[in-house]
């Protein structure tokens, strides 16, 4: 098929809806600094997120929770310098928007602000409902985040897909809807049944962005570091790599190394 929205200069809320409507698929991957976001600039790439799993990626923590809004505004304010077409998306830390709609829109307000980006990620569903209605009365959009949200990991005790239970997935449905309703632009569905997803994707008007969530959604996210092989024993089913980099470095590290060592590097072109 023709890829409709290939030439815009920008990717804004507005091609995303387009992109449904039009059955193009949406590309999204995560970038936490500007080396690894211009080289994702180079590309076509629809969405950027700065994504808390920086927490993991970038600061080696088991779980997303202990990242703060400053470390995210960091991370965030790197990538937005590199990135001139993608929708730049950033994670609301954990902390910073629950159950306090107040603190919520301050802190969406900060990420806006200080970082540039173009909308803010957050995750949950009508517990958070309060909290998404004041951040969009300040103009910002929000992406909702359901099905395995990873901010939530001490309540399932489990990273294994959710929603097997027909009560969890009329609930994940339901909070759909209601993201759907209360005017978040898109959301990611993590890590459910690909029937599951596909029933949501055709049951609301908005993007639905799976990761572990089969192919009948309206676009993929994966962690940059995991789909390139850098991420070293992280393999879910759902995972494609599409590059060894980790080998790649390690192996070019190796040969500076031993280049050094046996005086190769530097030749007398390499030097002044
Ligand atoms: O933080 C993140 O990288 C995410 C994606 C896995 C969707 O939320």
């Amino acid at each position: 098929m023709a890829y409709l929205q290939t030439d815009v200069t920008k990717v804004t809320t507005r091609v995303l809806q387009n992109m449904k409507v039009h059955g193009e698929k949406i590309a999204m991957l995560t970038a936490y600094d500007y080396s690894m976001a211009a080289i994702l600039n180079r590309t076509k790439i629809d969405v950027i997120l700065v994504g808390d799993s920086a927490a993991n990626v970038m600061e080696g923590y088991k779980t997303t929770l202990p990242i703060t809004l400053d470390e995210m505004i960091v991370y965030a304010s790197s990538v937005v310098r590199a990135v001139s077409r993608a929708l730049v998306v950033v994670d609301m830390p954990f902390g910073t928007y629950q159950g306090n709609s107040k603190q919520a829109l301050a802190s969406a307000i900060r990420i806006m602000k200080e970082t540039g980006a173009d909308a803010i990620k957050l995750e949950g569903g009508e517990e958070v409902l309060e909290s998404i209605q004041r951040i969009l009365t300040a103009g910002i959009p929000v992406m909702g985040h359901l099905g395995l949200t990873p901010q939530s990991i001490n309540k399932f005790g489990t990273y294994a897909v959710r929603a097997t239970e027909e009560e969890e997935a009329n609930r994940i449905i339901h909070d759909a809807h209601i993201l759907e309703e209360v005017g978040c632009f898109a959301m990611v569905i993590e890590k459910v049944p690909a029937a599951l997803a596909g029933r949501i994707a055709s049951e609301v008007k908005i993007p639905i962005i799976g990761i572990g969530a089969g192919s009948q959604v309206d676009g993929q996210v994966l962690v940059l570091q995991d789909m390139l092989g850098i991420t070293q024993q992280f393999k879910p089913r759902y995972l494609r790599t599409y590059g060894n980099i980790g080998d790649d470095i390690t192996n070019a590290v190796q040969q500076y190394i031993t280049d050094v060592k046996s005086v190769d590097f530097p030749n007398t072109r390499e030097q002044y």
